[in-house]
């Protein structure tokens, strides 16, 4: 079950809210009902987010990213449609009721960190635990245990005013990972640091992640935040979600010309990974085969080394052609001796592609991007890198089975390999087998 589910959200203010309902579900947009003296914040959002996931909703200011978070804690009630907490569905709750789910399930991180001025960073630590009158002891001990987490022992007793922006909003965190709940609901909250202070709270958001696999819901106006730290993202554009999708997949097929424009300046090697630019690889000779079938398949291909993979199709290294045709000549039956593991340079799927290039230098053939196991998934020649480097906008993925991307691929030593697509699906087959946050409330 998903850990936040909204069900065609809509959240419209002004008295004639729900008049604009039926206008926005036939499809006119946020400009057109705001003659009737309405404001459209949300329009028909529906999305999961699944448990231990960080789900990014993404918008420019003003396209409603607040007022949906809002929605999914119960701080705002929809004009229309549901929010549902794993089983809990929002909607009809008593105020009890909601205040005792919100203060279980859910906490909040601002952006203007929303602290206790006059309590210590101990306290504020604490607070939604004092609110759920918690006793005391265990109040301090979550609290202490907390701040650890963040990086803020020994500053317990210090006072809001004596800290840092960045080690304010890890007070913030601390109030929130405190309190225990299984979601973590994020708007801006690391938008007023510094471009490196806030690197660093995104890396320790994502190591804390990573340890309690909480769920969250992140909301930025920071593409390259999003991309950084979203399993998947939410693009909001006047209260429409327009595309949600992995990084990858929202750089690579942007659902319009407004998420491509929005996307166009992105740092694609940062945002990239090996899989999403390897190419299924032409030169392959399975070790089992001899010499003259090596070489049949690097002449096929004009090119000058190939790799070799067993039968469960793991790297073995790669041969090269001048070692190979000197073993035919000489008759040879077999390949042994002749592969090298140090010419094939592997790299695990995630990589980035920011990091492939220090990999690839010294590569005479193209990567080899291999699983944990070392299965050959795809390679990825330094063209090809290249190419991604420079200009992503037209770079079509290619998945390991993707025939058609074999136009665009080299073999081990950068030649081209032309016609090699289909020879090198008879081998495959044999071997079948991828705002204003400062007046906001704290959050009991
Ligand atoms: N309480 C409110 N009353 C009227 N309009 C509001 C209210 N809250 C937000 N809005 C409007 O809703 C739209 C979306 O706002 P918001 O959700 O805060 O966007 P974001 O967080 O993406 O900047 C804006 O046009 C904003 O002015
Ligand atoms: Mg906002």
């Amino acid at each position: 079950m998903s850990a936040v589910r909204a069900d065609k959200l809509y959240k419209v203010f002004g008295r004639r809210a729900s008049d604009a309902i039926p206008l926005l579900e036939q499809g006119r947009d946020a400009q057109d009902v705001r003659k009737l003296g309405v404001t459209p914040a949300v329009i028909d959002a529906s999305f999961h987010v699944e448990e231990g996931e960080i789900f990014v909703v993404m918008g420019l200011s003003g396209s409603g990213k607040s007022t949906l978070i809002r929605m999914l804690n119960g701080l705002l009630t929809p004009t229309s449609g549901r929010v549902y907490l794993g089983e809990v569905e929002l909607n009809g709750l008593s105020a009890k009721r909601m205040r005792t789910v919100r203060q279980e399930k859910i906490s909040m991180v601002f952006q203007h960190f929303a602290l206790l001025p006059h309590r210590t960073v101990l306290e504020n630590a604490a607070y939604a635990l004092e609110i759920r009158q918690l006793p005391k002891g265990e109040r301090v001990d979550r609290a202490r245990e907390a701040l650890g987490m963040v990086g803020l022992e020994g500053w317990e007793d210090h006072l809001p005013t004596q800290l840092s922006g960045g080690m304010r909003q890890r007070v913030g965190l601390a109030r929130a990972l405190a309190a225990g709940t299984d979601i973590l609901l994020m708007d801006e909250a690391f938008s007023a640091l510094d471009p490196l202070i806030r690197r660093e709270m995104q890396d320790q958001l994502l190591e804390l992640q990573s340890r309690l696999g909480k769920t969250i819901v992140f909301i930025t106006h920071d593409l390259n935040e999003a991309m950084r730290i979203g399993d998947r993202i939410a693009m909001m554009r006047d209260g429409r979600i327009v595309q949600i999708g992995t990084s990858e997949e929202i750089l690579q097929d942007p659902a319009n010309d407004y998420v491509a424009q929005f996307v166009q300046d992105v740092d694609r090697s940062r945002v990239l990974t090996a899989s999403a630019v390897m190419e299924k690889p032409v030169a392959l000779v399975r070790a089992q085969s001899g010499p003259r079938q090596a070489l049949r398949v690097m002449r096929e291909n004009q090119v000058g080394a190939a790799f070799v993979v067993d039968r469960e199709r793991r790297l073995v290294g790669a041969v090269r052609d001048g070692a190979v045709a000197e073993a035919t000549r000489q008759g040879r039956e077999s390949l042994n001796g002749l592969v090298s593991a140090d010419d094939a340079v592997t790299v695990g799927p995630d990589v980035l592609v920011a990091d492939l290039l220090t990999y690839s230098a010294e590569a005479a053939v193209p990567l080899a991007v291999v699983d944990d196991e070392r299965r050959l998934l795809g390679v990825i020649p330094r063209v090809t890198l290249l190419a991604a480097l420079g200009n992503g906008h037209h770079l079509e993925p290619a998945t390991a089975d993707d025939t058609t991307s074999s136009s665009r691929q080299e073999s081990p030593d950068g030649a081209k390999g032309h016609e090699s697509a289909h020879r090198q699906e008879s081998l495959d087959d044999t071997q079948s087998e991828t705002d204003n946050a400062g007046t906001e409330e704290v959050t009991p």
